[in-house]
């Protein structure tokens, strides 16, 4: 068994065809509450970059896209609780519509940092898209706009999450066997 392979992956939790259907549905949401607008979506990298990637190709109005690098766990499984900003956005939010596509929140801390920081740069509205939610981890109170699924606490790998960079490219979501990362 190799390290980042499918084989090292104990259950799938979200199937390929799963994702691609709540992706799909996620999207056509923000198509019709952002009608007439242009959304500046913003990638919290690394995690979210396949999720964002599928998710505009199922948007079917003008939005731009901006990235953003933060950075909280390191490469273990267990949140610092310190967020540092590895990669500042490129585009302005000032005036603009913006919604954070976030790969997974967990204790919330991350978000709760990022919400504050892009509310000072006065956006015109702020709104969260995440892919997984991890609700019974949450530490700080976040308000998410979109969210495509609720997941148990399972540290779980596949679809842009990793695990010290390992399952990136898994077009799943799974739950590594724990030997993997004990
Ligand atoms: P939070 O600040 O605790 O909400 O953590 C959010 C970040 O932790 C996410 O953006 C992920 O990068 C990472 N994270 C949290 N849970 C998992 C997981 O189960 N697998 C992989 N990464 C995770």
């Amino acid at each position: 068994m190799e390290l980042g392979t499918a084989d090292t992956v104990e259950r799938v939790l979200i199937s390929e065809s799963e994702l691609q259907a709540k992706v799909a549905e996620l999207a056509n949401q923000i198509s019709r509450d952002y009608e007439g607008k242009i959304p500046l979506l913003v990638g919290i990298l690394k995690g979210a970059f396949v999720f964002l990637s599928d998710l505009i190709r199922y948007v079917n109005i003008p939005v731009h896209v901006d990235f953003m690098q933060v950075s909280s766990y390191g490469s273990g499984t267990e949140s610092s609780g310190i967020v540092k900003i590895l990669k500042d956005l490129d585009i302005s939010v000032e005036g603009r519509h913006v919604i954070v596509v976030e790969d997974i929140v967990d204790t919330g801390v991350t978000m709760q940092h990022l919400l504050e920081l892009l509310s000072a740069r006065k956006p015109a509205s702020l709104a969260v898209c995440t892919l997984l939610d991890k609700k019974e981890r949450r530490l700080v109170d976040v308000n998410l706009n979109y969210v495509g699924f609720e997941i148990p606490n399972a540290f779980v790998v596949g679809y842009g999450l990793d695990y010290a960079e390992y399952y990136r490219n898994l077009p799943f979501i799974g739950i590594p066997y724990k030997k993997v990362y004990e």
